[in-house]
């Protein structure tokens, strides 16, 4: 199937907006710690670098990458997922805090979840932009939560269609095209 590009769910400024907030609530939260980002590639990279730019120099933080894929090209899960990229930062005794896009049947995170926290990190916490509430299937802990979206297929601000629309700077609902 073949979607364009619908109507905005979240614009720019709202985007905007709610990432200032959940920095400035992460920084509250780890002032003067040692802290490493986890960017769950590729569907979290715009907000990763949006919301790390926000989190200032009282935090001392690390960045560092994941990548997993689940989706594949179809838009629903296909119930498997797959480390491409591991971490390179060794995170025992540390804390960490997962950035991702979308929480959807949560299946991603508490793979993840269960995976790093396996390596005895000192604390580890997850940070979502937006959580689509109604489709989890596998309960999954989030301390910092964007928006809670309806179950519509949303593209843009790295959400991807068939690795397409990331680019995007706003949140989109992507529209089948018959
Ligand atoms: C998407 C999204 C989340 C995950 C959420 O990633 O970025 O990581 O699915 O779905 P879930 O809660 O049902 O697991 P995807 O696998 O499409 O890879 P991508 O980030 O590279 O687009
Ligand atoms: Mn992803
Ligand atoms: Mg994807």
């Amino acid at each position: 199937m073949e979607y364009r590009i619908g109507r905005v769910l979240l614009s720019e400024e709202e985007l905007r907006r709610k990432v200032k907030e959940l920095g400035s609530r992460i920084r509250e939260d780890y002032k003067g710690k040692k802290v490493v980002f986890v960017c769950v590639l590729k569907g979290a990279v715009i907000f990763f670098s949006d919301l790390v730019r926000e989190i200032g120099p009282d935090v001392d933080a690390q960045l560092d990458f994941l990548a997993i894929s689940s989706y594949g090209v179809s838009t629903k899960s296909s119930g498997v997922v797959k480390i491409q990229k591991d971490l390179s930062t060794d995170i025992h005794g540390k804390h960490v805090i997962i950035v991702e896009d979308i929480l959807d049947t949560g299946l991603s995170l508490s793979y993840i979840g269960k995976l790093l926290r396996e390596r005895g990190p000192e604390s580890l916490e997850i940070c979502v932009l937006l959580d689509k509430a109604e489709r989890r299937t596998q309960h999954v802990d989030v301390k910092y939560t964007g928006f809670t979206i309806p179950d519509e297929f949303v593209i843009g601000y790295g959400l991807d269609y068939a690795g397409q629309f990331r680019h995007l700077p706003a949140v989109h609902i992507a529209e089948p095209l018959d």
